[in-house]
Formats: structure tokens, sequence, C-alpha cells
């Protein structure tokens, strides 16, 4: 069954900025590339870095610790030291707000 949270406003996560979002014990990161918003989990699979601190490109989001960058539709880490996926949420935009499917 689907669950959607409002995680923010849409202001809160302009173009080409990160936003941290969590709800129960998930820790997720919303993104703006080019005025579309992402959801993954926030926190890195490999040394569990925490990606609100990383660099937003068109390639994904960098983290800052060893420099993996992940994908953003995919959750798929493009370059090591990362190998696992950060899980990724589907998200939605209404009235101004922005919903995730936790
Ligand atoms: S903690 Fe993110 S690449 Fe190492």
């Amino acid at each position: 069954m689907s669950n959607w949270v409002k995680a923010c406003d849409t202001d809160k996560v302009g173009s080409g900025e990160l936003y941290s979002f969590d709800h129960d014990d998930k820790k997720i990161l919303l993104t703006n590339l080019d005025g579309k918003i992402f959801a993954t989990d926030r926190i890195c699979t490999h040394e569990e870095a925490d990606l609100s601190t990383g660099i937003l490109s068109e390639e994904g989001v960098r983290c800052p610790l060893h420099l993996s960058v992940f994908d953003l539709n995919t959750g798929k880490p493009q370059n090591l030291p990362a190998e696992e996926s950060l899980k990724t949420y589907n998200v939605k935009i209404d009235n101004n707000e922005v919903y995730v499917e936790v």
C-alpha cells in the first residue's frame, strides 16, 4: 500500500539544492536537478557519509567523503568506492508541497 508523506514545501528545495527529510527511521535526501525533484536515501552505501553535504551535478549527487556519484533516478553509484545503490523514492508535487512515497 502506498504511503505518501509530505516532506516540505517546494521552495525548500529549489533548483540545484539539497534538502534533508527524516521519516520514522528513514533518512531521505531530496534533490532538485534542473527543476525536477528526486528522493533517495541520504546515507552513503559505502561508509555512511551524509549525502546532504555532497555536491549535486548533472551526473547525480557526489558523496562528500570518498566522492562516489549516485544517479538520482536509479540510485546506482557511477564510480567506486561505493558499489551498492541508494534506495530511491517516488516523488509528487501537489499544491507547492513535495510528497515522498515511503
Ligand atoms: S562514504 Fe560515500 S563513497 Fe565512501
